[in-house]
């Protein structure tokens, strides 16, 4: 037995050692209440919206989103832009068209353009790339349970500067809070008042930073509205499928198991 328990500590011990390791110098990460959380949370089209602006006007300049097709932006769930916003959106950036052997302005059927910046990483899956790994020891359990993850961390990033700065070998880098090992070679992106919001909303520095954050959310994962809804209903149907067995069996078994025994 004691053989037995001391194994067991040994190994948690060296699990939370190497998880302590794998969180080394891990950034800390602000949780912010989405709209979209939960199991009825949805997408604020507005909100999207304006992190479609924010992203256009300030993160594009280094980031692409190569995954992301320009016409999703007019999708129902989503940004849900009219059809003409979005043909006009799409013509502002230009792509090689091989046929014509010459540039020509996007269509809404091309995809959102390449990074700029080579060293800047491509934006379309960082709200998932980024989405585990929070909470102590890198255990990811603040996802799980205050729905803490990828978008969190963006904004949290976007918020964390210090204002210090540093050079090493030739590059300048920033301290941020929320970055792992502390310093990033992004300069601060927002400062808050960077754009100028149509709808009137606050355009403080945390305002924009979970704006652009839910629309990196979405355009990560764009069906997560019909994922949920589906999941839900899968619960909703062995809820009642559940129901119905257990009132079979006790049906099928009530006259045997309410019977007395004559002995
Ligand atoms: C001037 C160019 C530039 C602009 C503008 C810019 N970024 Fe970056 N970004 C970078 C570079 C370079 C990196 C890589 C930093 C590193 O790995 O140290 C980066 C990294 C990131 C990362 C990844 C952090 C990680 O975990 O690897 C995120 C997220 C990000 N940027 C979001 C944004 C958002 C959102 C905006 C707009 C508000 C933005 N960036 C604007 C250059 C830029």
């Amino acid at each position: 037995m004691l053989k037995k328990l001391s194994i067991i500590a040994a190994t948690a011990l060296s699990l939370s050692a190497g998880g302590a390791l794998a969180a080394g110098g891990a950034g800390h990460i602000e949780d912010v209440d989405f709209s979209f959380e939960g199991p009825f949370g949805k997408f604020d089209q507005n909100q999207l919206q304006r992190g479609l602006q924010v992203y256009t006007e300030v993160c594009s300049a280094c980031h692409g989103m190569r995954y992301v097709p320009l016409r999703t932006l007019a999708d129902e769930g989503g940004p849900h832009l009219p059809e003409d916003q979005v043909r006009a959106y799409a013509a502002q950036f230009d792509i090689y068209d091989a046929e014509l052997e010459d540039d020509r302005p996007r269509k809404v059927t091309d995809h959102f353009p390449l990074s700029n910046d080579p060293n800047a990483p491509d934006l379309s899956l960082m709200a998932k790339a980024r989405a585990g790994f929070h909470g102590p020891y890198g255990t990811g359990i603040n996802q799980l349970v205050k729905g803490m993850g990828g978008p969190e961390y963006i904004a949290s990033i976007l918020t964390g500067y210090t204002g210090e700065e540093k050079e090493e070998a030739g590059t300048v880098f920033y301290e941020n809070t929320a970055f792992p090992g502390g310093w990033i070679a992004m300069a601060p992106p927002l400062y808050g008042e960077d754009v100028e919001y149509a709808d009137g909303h606050s355009n403080s520095l945390h305002h924009e930073a979970e704006d652009v954050s839910a629309f990196l959310m979405w355009a990560a994962e764009p069906k997560m509205m019909a994922r949920k809804q589906a999941g839900l209903t899968g619960v909703l149907f062995l809820v009642v499928l559940s129901t119905l067995l257990y009132l079979t069996n006790k049906k099928l078994w009530a006259p045997i198991k309410g019977k007395k025994l004559d002995l």
